[in-house]
């Protein structure tokens, strides 16, 4: 049985988080997901403060422009608005705050959080931490510190100074590393999204170590997945290595200790995993049976909304978006949701694995599984000169 299956097979039994990126979220839904419960508004309500970042990510997924200091650091009247219904209704049960860099307009944020004030809401921030920590950004962490469980979310590609630079052009390491000790100071849940690509993965076992030794208390790896800047540029040879990279990952004792670890596998490991293996090892990992019914993608969960065209998506990567002008976020969110039904199953329904993998934890963006049974098929027809020398090969053998 080849190493995949057996991670995988060790996963079924232990905490870690085969798949889906934030505990936090998976800790929520599971609930829904095991009654088979679909919500009627966002668990999970995440707010473009901007599309504008201070970096330029050569992998950024939200494909981020460039900053501009003329525009008004206020939030918008009409989303505010719709906010302050939804609060008053049905306020989410995390509330994050991202971009882009949100932290470049401070007020607005404060603004945004402040509509949740009296709820139970959790706050998250997702930012690069790679600016200044003057008073306005400060009294964001400090709204954050009040309440429990809310956090801030900062990616770390690397914790080599020319790999930083070449992955997360425009941020300072030195800056987000001290900012980050400042923080940890502050009694502030610090949250490390690492991106795993081919330009990193074979330092990523820094990072992990970087985060254990600075008693940092969640980390979350994941592939970096082929959406903005990030698509063409993805070499899906090294789908392989990073996979072993990230076996690496969970066998160690670093990423082990740490509090909170998590960690996605690309759904292109199915595939690998089927290549060398035996029917009933594969059998005993991907048990389809149980999975049919339960099966929910984030768009069952997840809403995205944006400051800047007051418009509303639904999972980690829309496919339509619905004007919020003439709608409330509940409206919205349903409506995306009933076009959302024909992405329910993201992938082809073609193969019998279909369950298992998802289109939202795709490395290369299509599926390896019928690539593979393509080929297959293409050498089991004597297709190949390779194949038509072995059957020749054979022949002989045989006479
Ligand atoms: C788009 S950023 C916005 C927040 C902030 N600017 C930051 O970088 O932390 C949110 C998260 O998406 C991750 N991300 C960016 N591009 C990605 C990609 N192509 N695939 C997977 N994750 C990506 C980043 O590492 C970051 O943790
Ligand atoms: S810092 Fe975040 S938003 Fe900015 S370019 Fe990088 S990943 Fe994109």
């Amino acid at each position: 049985m080849n190493k995949i299956l057996e991670y995988l097979k060790y996963c079924k039994h232990s905490n870690i988080i085969l798949t889906g990126g934030m505990k936090i979220f998976d800790t929520i839904t599971e609930y829904y997901i095991e009654k088979g419960i679909q919500p009627s508004y966002p668990l999970y309500l995440s707010l473009s403060v901007t599309s504008m970042c201070n970096g330029q990510c050569l992998l950024c997924s939200s494909e981020s422009k460039k900053f501009w200091s003329g525009e008004i650091d206020k939030a918008n009247p009409l989303l505010k608005k719709r906010l302050v219904e939804l609060s008053e209704n049905n306020p989410p049960v995390v509330f994050i705050l991202s971009g882009g860099e949100p932290l470049l307009f401070p007020t607005r944020c404060k603004e945004y959080l402040e509509i949740f004030y009296d709820t139970s809401v959790i706050f998250g921030l997702f930012s690069n931490l790679a600016l200044d920590l003057d008073y306005k950004r400060l009294k964001i962490v400090e709204i954050l510190e009040e309440r429990p469980f809310s956090f801030i979310q900062t990616s770390i590609d690397s914790i080599d100074k020319n790999e930083h630079e070449l992955l997360r052009k425009g941020t300072n390491l030195a800056v987000i590393l001290s900012n980050i000790k400042y923080l940890k100071r502050k009694n502030i849940k610090i949250k490390v999204n690492t991106t795993i690509s081919p330009y990193n993965y074979k330092s990523i076992m820094d990072i992990v170590k970087y985060v254990f030794n600075e008693g940092i208390e969640s980390l979350h790896i994941n592939p970096v997945l082929p959406f903005g800047r990030a698509k063409d540029k993805i070499d899906e040879r090294l789908c392989i290595e990073i996979v072993d990279a990230l076996i690496k990952v969970v066998s160690s004792r670093e990423f082990n200790n740490i509090k909170e670890h998590s960690i996605t596998f690309p759904s292109e490991l199915i595939p690998l995993s089927y290549i060398g293996s035996k029917y009933e090892d594969i059998l005993e990992v991907y048990d389809n049976s149980k999975k049919m019914k339960n099966k929910f993608l984030s768009h069952q969960f997840v809403c995205g909304i944006s400051h800047e065209n007051c418009t509303c998506g639904i999972g980690w990567f829309p496919e339509i978006y619905i004007s919020l002008e003439d709608k409330k976020i509940e409206e919205a969110f349903r409506i995306a949701l009933s076009y959302g039904k024909k992405y329910y199953y993201a992938t082809c329904e073609k193969c019998y694995q279909y369950y298992n993998c998802d289109f939202e934890s795709s490395y290369t963006g299509k599926c390896l599984m019928m690539e593979l049974y393509n080929k297959i098929e293409y050498i089991l027809n004597y297709n190949t000169p390779l194949s038509e020398e072995e059957s020749i090969r054979r022949k002989c053998l045989m006479n």
